[in-house]
């Protein structure tokens, strides 16, 4: 036996392990390496996997205005560049009753997220409240509820376009004349803010609001209360609608009189096929513009659903238009 020639194989094979360790340390260290999570994965290894879809439920108060149709074509135009997403559209045809079913009908079925346009604050608040303490996010768009029980309220400023209405209107006459305010549907907060900043701004003038009704959105309803004032009053200045359906229903009216060269008429939504058109057209003397908000809704569905944090409130611009400024686009409100 050979202690020393035994004792120098030991520690050759001592010597051996002792590499075989290190070379397995350094190979866990590198492939420890390639593990960390900032380290890009190869292109070859991302598989695409299941992308997740998302439903969400859109309850629209109605579809018998042009406004409300360009709405949901908008949502439905944004969400289709989005193929995760499928929208089910409900029309409550103007119906409250209706439209609370609606949501409930959403609330059950689960839907991912929940976007509406409301026909009236009041009877749609505790719906959508439901709808937030299912865990279903709302989005409430153009007209709002009452309180702050919903995710995220989208819309234009309407005191601020009430407003604009009334210091273009006191441009127009002077400081001084006899107008018909044909209102929107003053159970809503739109017929309510369009109607407050307006008198706002007339206050203080003698412009003279002579005859005043709630035309409900309507153009017939408009057109009717319109025939009622034109028979009260020999001399009307102006009409302030406070939707272009409800200022062309007052122009048919006043047309129909024979009167509608004696007064101006200014309305609120300036769609470009609708209100700008008939500015064009000579119809009406300036609309101010009311943005659907329909894109605007989708793409801040889209980050709720990934979990990002949205503003309560997101106010969108608006622009008028008047025989001055059509044909170049309008000009922004201040
Ligand atoms: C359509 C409409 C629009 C108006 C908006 C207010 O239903 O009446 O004309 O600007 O609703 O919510």
């Amino acid at each position: 036996m050979d202690d020393g020639g035994g004792k120098g194989e030991t520690m050759q094979y001592r010597t051996v392990i002792r590499c075989a360790e290190l070379a397995a340390i350094a190979g866990v260290l590198w492939l420890t390496a390639c593990d960390r999570p900032h380290a890009p994965a190869p292109e070859t290894s991302r598989a695409p996997g299941p992308t997740r879809t998302y439903t969400i439920g859109m309850s629209q108060c109605n579809l018998g205005e042009p406004w409300r149709v360009q709405m949901n074509a908008d949502i439905r135009a944004a969400a289709a560049r989005h193929p995760e997403l499928r929208v089910i559209f409900k029309d409550a045809q103007n119906d409250t009753l209706r439209q609370r079913a609606h949501v409930e009908e959403f609330i059950n079925a689960r839907v991912d997220l929940l976007i509406i346009s409301p026909k009236e604050a009041a009877p749609l608040t505790e719906p959508v409240a439901r709808a937030m303490e299912a865990g279903i996010p709302v989005i409430v768009l153009d007209r709002a509820v009452l309180g702050d029980r919903y995710t995220c309220f989208i819309g234009a400023d309407n005191v601020k376009i009430g407003r604009a209405a009334g210091e273009w209107i006191k441009r127009r006459l002077g400081g001084k004349g006899r107008v018909v305010e044909l209102k929107g549907l003053m159970t809503s907060i739109p017929g309510q803010d369009r109607h407050r900043g307006f008198r706002e701004a007339i206050a203080g003038t003698d412009i003279e609001v002579v005859f005043e009704a709630d035309m409900k959105w309507l153009e017939p309803e408009a057109r009717k209360e319109m025939e009622s004032a034109l028979a009260r009053f020999p001399r009307i200045d102006l009409v302030y609608a406070h939707n272009d359906p409800g200022a062309h229903g007052a122009y048919l009216a006043a047309r129909a009189a024979g009167r509608e060269k004696e007064m101006l008429f200014v309305g609120i939504d300036a769609l470009p096929h609708e209100g700008v058109a008939y500015v064009r057209q000579g119809i009406l003397d300036a609309t101010f513009e009311y943005p659907t908000g329909g894109a605007e809704a989708i793409e801040t569905a889209l980050r709720i659903l990934r979990g990002e944090t949205v503003p309560k409130q997101i106010v969108l611009g608006s622009r008028v238009y008047d025989r001055s400024n059509v044909d170049r686009g309008g000009d922004p409100l201040p």
